[in-house]
């Protein structure tokens, strides 16, 4: 009876052997899983702001939802680019002033009078207000109309007493 009992113990050895072989590579699998995935599974780098502002960048071009029944304008600004360029008029003529009207009058490139230049303003003061406002939106000279801008006059006239009052 030594013969079905070699053949058993060959059958047990075989099969231990390639259990373990698949265990083994059950672990290699694992661990090279939990590898590949700790740059961004892991719990630290979820709840890493930087992370998380990272994934906001990547999903924000398309992330956008309307919502039924809520206000969905915000979403309008992503199809209507009229929107934008309404979005664009500063609201202040400092904020005017140091986006455009600051190339040429912080300078005083081309002829422009400089702002604070006491002496440059002194003559164009002269004119009184309502000149230097018509000529700053309609041009004068090396002077664009609304020194090149789509802003509307309102915007402009606060631009002007802005400068104006630089040179105060
Ligand atoms: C491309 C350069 C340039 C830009 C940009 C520019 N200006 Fe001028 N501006 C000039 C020049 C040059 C003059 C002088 C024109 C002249 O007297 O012949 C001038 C003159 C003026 C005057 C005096 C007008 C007068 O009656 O003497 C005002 C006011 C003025 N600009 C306002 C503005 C405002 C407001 C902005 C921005 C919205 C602006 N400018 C942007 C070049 C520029």
């Amino acid at each position: 009876m030594s013969k079905p009992e070699s053949s058993d113990t060959q059958f047990f050895n075989s099969f231990s052997l390639v259990l373990g072989i698949l265990i083994f590579l059950a672990i290699v699998l694992f661990a090279l899983a939990r590898n590949i995935g700790k740059d961004t599974q892991s719990e630290d780098v979820l709840l890493d702001p930087l992370h998380i502002k990272d994934v906001h960048q990547n999903i924000e071009p398309f992330a956008h939802e309307a919502i039924a029944g809520q206000d969905n304008s915000a979403l309008a600004t992503v199809s209507a680019p009229q929107t934008a360029a309404a979005a664009d008029v500063p609201a202040t003529g400092e904020l005017a002033f140091n986006k455009v009207c600051t190339a040429c009058h912080g300078t005083g490139v081309n002829g422009a009078p400089k702002v604070g230049d006491k002496a440059a303003w002194a003559p164009r003061l002269a004119q009184g207000k309502d000149t230097l406002y018509q000529h700053a939106i309609a041009g004068k000279g090396a002077m664009p109309p609304k020194g090149g801008t789509a802003w509307p006059d309102a915007t402009i006239r606060m631009t002007v007493d802005y400068m104006v009052s630089l040179g105060k």
